[in-house]
């Protein structure tokens, strides 16, 4: 007899269409869609806000652990699905700025971020019917997962979405500012020394260079239904 899976975890550099098709598997089946970046990202947009040195490590690890995150699903359609509170505020746009995107990847690196967040992330996944979302959900935060896959795709063709998406948002971002950007951020996520991004040894990896949402959301589907 076939189940679905209880635990689906989704990894992948950044724009491989994580996001996107996570909250679509989500919605199709009925489970919890969490996206651990915009954590990350919270604190990020926190530490600049407040104007805490990046290299101070200790301050920005004791703001990862003092900061109320809260990401509460939203019906609105141009919000990913949800919004992200941080202290109450409302930074659901904030935590897209360049500025962040310039400067997650040194953060997420610093171990005593990672564990804040990673303790945080755990206890949700472990209650199931959850897709997360994330560099290492199938490595370091949940190895049990049902189901694991690794979204990828060229530099290039990741770089091109991004450009798109933000197009509609902030016209005066350049292609070849996002690539750099981008570039930059997937050589510190994957050679960091704790949780690098990369596949867990059982994902599947699927390249969703040249494939529509629709036939990426497809695949998953069928894999979610027999895992
Ligand atoms: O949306 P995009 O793929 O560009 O990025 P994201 O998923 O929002 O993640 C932003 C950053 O957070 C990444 O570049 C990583 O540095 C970090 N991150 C991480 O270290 N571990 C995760 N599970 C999720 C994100």
């Amino acid at each position: 007899m076939h189940t679905s899976a209880n635990i689906v975890a989704i990894d992948g550099p950044a724009a491989s269409g994580k996001s996107t098709i996570g909250r679509l598997l989500a919605e199709h089946m009925g489970y919890l869609y969490l996206d651990t970046g915009v954590m990350y990202r919270a604190v990020t947009y926190v530490v600049l806000q407040r104007q805490i040195p990046l290299e101070d490590q200790d301050a920005v690890t004791e703001l990862a652990y003092q900061l109320q995150i809260d990401i509460q699903q939203s019906e609105r359609d141009d919000l990913n699905g949800y919004r992200v509170y941080v202290d109450g505020k409302d930074v659901t746009q904030e935590i897209r700025q360049p500025e962040v995107d310039a400067h997650v990847s040194v953060v997420s690196a610093y171990p005593g971020v990672r564990q804040a967040l990673s303790l945080k992330q755990r206890r949700i996944g472990l209650r199931g019917k959850i897709v997360m979302v994330g560099r290492d959900i199938g490595t370091v935060i949940l190895p049990e997962a049902d189901l694991k896959v690794f979204l990828d795709a060229s530099v290039e063709e990741r770089a091109r979405r991004r450009y798109l998406e933000t197009q509609t948002r902030d016209d005066s971002i350049l292609l070849d500012q996002i690539f750099k950007s981008m570039v930059e951020r997937d050589r510190i996520d994957s050679t960091r020394d704790i949780a690098p991004l990369k596949p867990a040894e059982d994902a599947i990896i699927i390249d969703t260079g040249g494939l529509s949402v629709e036939q990426v959301l497809n695949r998953l589907i069928e894999l979610a239904s027999s895992s």
